[in-house]
């Protein structure tokens, strides 16, 4: 691999910055100063250090991001943005995707990662991961809602499994309901057509919890974060390499 390429996915900069950075003389291969960027290293065998310290190469890597609204969670589009454009170089380089899909108009925790067999188990129904969301619905929402979400609500294409529905505030003046809905599923539109099969509409949906992940209440909309060591031991669960 060349060394420019390695700094970059070992997160030490940009491509741009990692060339200054080999100018500067910080990068040693083997203990010799290396200034090319075009040289080519091997990246088990070669002892690399950025400024005294080991570079480690990273296979894997794994992003919380707090998606907004108006964002695509998909890594290209024609029309709008999608949530790789919200990403630095370095992320973007390790070539992440979102593990599943919040639609345009959901916001909230949406993780990003290279480790493909970690997203085919987190998002494989038979591994039953279990999502929360936070909405807000048009309508008042009922205790009869909450029974047919725990039955099984049953759609034009599938009856879905077993839900909770929380009815956490209901307003009746505006007419307006705060509820946490609790899926293990992941179809298409799932929350807002359950909602709406009990009569009402999701005016504001946010994804707060997927799998032992919970959306980091410090991260300002549109923001990420690498996930932290705890975070990454939960994942152990999938029982894939991380
Ligand atoms: N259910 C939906 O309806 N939309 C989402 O984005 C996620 C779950």
């Amino acid at each position: 691999m060349r060394l420019d390429k390695f700094l970059v996915a070992c997160g030490i900069g940009s491509r741009t910055e990692v060339k200054k950075i080999l100018k500067s003389g910080r990068v040693t291969v083997n203990q010799l100063v290396e200034k090319s960027a075009k040289v080519h290293i091997d990246e088990i065998k070669d002892q690399i250090a950025y400024q005294g310290e080991p570079v480690r190469y990273e296979k894997f890597v794994y992003y919380l991001l707090n998606k907004p609204k108006g964002v695509i969670s998909a890594t290209e589009d024609s029309k709008h943005r999608t949530v790789l454009d919200l990403l630095d170089a370095t992320a973007r380089q390790k070539e992440v995707f979102p593990v599943g899909r919040l639609d345009i108009d959901t916001h909230g925790l949406l993780l990003l990662t290279n480790n493909g067999a970690l997203a085919h188990e987190m998002l494989s129904p038979k591994k039953h991961v279990e999502k929360l969301y936070q909405a807000e619905v048009a309508g008042i929402m009922t205790q009869e809602d909450s029974s047919r979400f725990a039955q099984g609500i049953e759609l034009k294409d599938f009856t879905c499994q077993p839900a909770d529905l929380e009815i956490v505030e209901v307003d009746d003046s505006t007419q307006m309901s705060r509820v946490q809905i609790r899926i293990a599923e992941g179809k298409f539109h799932q929350v807002k057509r359950m909602v709406a099969a009990c009569g009402k509409e999701v005016t504001d949906l946010q994804r707060v919890r997927m799998g032992p992940l919970v959306l980091d209440e410090g991260l300002d909309v549109g923001d990420y974060r690498r996930l932290n060591a705890r975070e990454l031991e939960l994942l152990a669960i999938f029982g894939v390499e991380l």
